[in-house]
């Protein structure tokens, strides 16, 4: 698998939580605000963005209809693809298995 950007939405109270080695969230009130990536770039339409090489990269994110928030965070994933492993279909390759991942939050306001 490639290395990937996840994004979501914490609309509040929100506990941060992990992301499994095959990029999904382990706690599925996260998946109702796995955000998708518009604009017609990589990714676009999907939930997963293509990471490119290193330097800056710019995104847009379509937020949920009508929604407002005084408190809520952009959490970003960051599941990298460099790591040896098994593939489940009896091969292994870099890329595949267990996979460093990153996360940063963002507190937000969304009105
Ligand atoms: C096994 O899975 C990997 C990762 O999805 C894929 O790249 C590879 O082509 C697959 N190999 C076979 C033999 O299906």
């Amino acid at each position: 698998m490639q290395h990937l950007f996840v994004f979501a939405l914490v609309l509040s109270g929100g506990v941060l939580i992990a992301v499994d080695a095959h990029g999904r969230f382990m706690k599925a009130c996260f998946n109702q605000n796995v955000l998708r990536i518009a604009g017609g770039g990589p990714g676009s339409g999907t939930t997963k963005l293509p990471a490119g090489p290193t330097g800056l990269m710019r995104s847009k994110l379509q937020l949920p209809s009508g929604v407002r928030c005084n408190h809520c965070i952009i959490q970003w994933n960051y599941r990298a693809g460099n790591n040896w492993g098994d593939c489940g279909n009896g091969t292994s390759a870099t890329g595949c298995g267990p996979q460093e991942t990153f996360r940063g939050c963002s507190d937000i306001r969304i009105r």
